[in-house]
């Protein structure tokens, strides 16, 4: 799908990575953009309207999707992270992360694909993670979540086909935005070379989006951990520990 002349809405627009895709989008010769906030701000580029979505407010996503009939392309990016592993995390914010990360993301594609449908198929772009396919202290929860993602991706893509909807999962390692803020990468021998600048996921999201990839692995480190889930779990998985053990200490 081609960016230039689209109409996007961008969810989880107020920051990070979102509110990156809604500067590219404009750059790239969008003709609206949708900036989806919990608490919308104003901005002085025309082409961006803020809207307010919590994504986890089904009758909202829904009044939403009648009010923006005009969309053909939907970034599915809102997300939450607790920095907690699977063995202690609370599970209120165990709920939470999948209320966010997965079941938000599904009411968002749920409500928007007629929206696509009767503007031509037109695309989801869906911010995953190499959480998708691993997960260790501390983003157990977290990972779970986005696997739960992933998988309904896969789901989506396939139940969209016949409608000429395009669904694009974007996965990657770790990202210079306040949801890791915390990490220390001095401390941190998983094989990521450090954080990823947000404009160089949002870049090759939508260089996917526009090539019609259905999935987009940012970089090396994401690629080398999903072409590992080939092999054996007993190769992977103590390389695993070691890193998950210096994001411990
Ligand atoms: N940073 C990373 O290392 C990394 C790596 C892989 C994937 N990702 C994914 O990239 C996406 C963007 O994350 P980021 O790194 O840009 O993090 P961020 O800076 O923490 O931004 C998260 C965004 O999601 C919004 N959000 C959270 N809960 C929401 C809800 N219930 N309804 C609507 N919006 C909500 C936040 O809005 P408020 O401002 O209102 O809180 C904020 O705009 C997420 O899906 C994340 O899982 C991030």
């Amino acid at each position: 799908m081609q960016i230039s002349g689209c109409t996007a809405l961008v969810t989880g627009a107020s920051r990070g990575i979102g509110a990156t895709f809604v500067e590219a989008l404009i750059s790239k010769d969008a003709d609206r953009v949708y900036a989806a906030m919990r608490k919308p701000v104003e901005t002085d580029e025309p082409r961006v309207v803020p809207v307010d979505l919590d994504v986890t407010d089904v009758s909202r996503v829904r009044a939403l999707a009648e009010e923006l009939d005009d969309v053909d392309l939907v970034i599915n990016n809102a997300g939450l992270l607790y920095m907690e592993g699977a063995l202690t995390a609370p599970l209120d914010r165990v709920r939470e992360q999948i209320e966010v990360n997965y079941v938000g993301l599904l009411a968002v594609s749920q409500a928007f694909s007629p929206v696509l449908a009767a503007n031509g198929g037109g695309a989801f772009v869906n911010v995953l993670s190499v959480g998708s396919f691993i997960g260790g202290p501390p983003f157990g929860p977290y990972a779970a979540s986005k696997a739960a993602a992933w998988a309904v991706s896969n789901a989506l893509r396939i139940e969209l086909w016949s409608q000429k909807t395009q669904v694009v999962g974007v996965h990657v390692g770790l990202v210079d935005t306040d949801m890791v803020a915390e990490i220390d990468m001095s401390k941190h021998h998983s094989g990521e070379a450090g954080k990823l600048p947000p404009g160089d996921v949002v870049e090759a999201a939508l260089l996917g989006l526009e090539n019609g990839e259905s999935e987009v692995l940012v970089d090396p480190y994401t690629r080398h951990i999903k072409s590992a889930l080939g092999e054996d779990h007993a190769l992977i998985y103590p390389e695993l520990q070691l890193a998950y053990n210096d994001l411990r200490s």
